[in-house]
């Protein structure tokens, strides 16, 4: 349903480095983007569902974050939850890199 989307360049490719993520402004909304160390890119609200924390404070390992205040960590790839003490995942936005550059698919307002 490319129409409920609205794609938005997030950052240089080169700004998130592997294993590593980036908390971006992307039109009002905190993002976080992955460098997974097998080279895939990914992006996610960047505060976490269960109080307010940037997940880009956090630490990412393998395809998980894991939440800085209380330890809750997600799948980045599909945004599931995966331990106490988040019970709600988190949104989870399709990435193109082109150019040397991602875009974020966010929805549109
Ligand atoms: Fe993230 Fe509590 S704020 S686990």
């Amino acid at each position: 349903m490319t129409d409920n989307v609205n794609w938005v360049q997030a950052a240089k490719l080169a700004d998130v480095p592997e294993c590593e993520m980036l908390g971006v402004n992307l039109e009002g909304q905190k993002v976080a983007l992955y460098h997974l160390e097998d080279g895939e890119i990914h992006a996610s609200a960047n505060i976490c569902t269960h109080e307010y924390a940037l997940l880009s404070d956090g630490w990412l390992e393998g395809c998980e974050v894991e939440c800085p205040l209380h330890a809750g960590r997600f799948d980045i790839r599909s945004g599931k939850g995966l331990c106490h003490p988040i019970e709600r995942d988190l949104a989870v936005y399709d990435v193109e890199v082109r150019d040397g550059l991602i875009f974020v698919a966010l929805p549109s307002k």
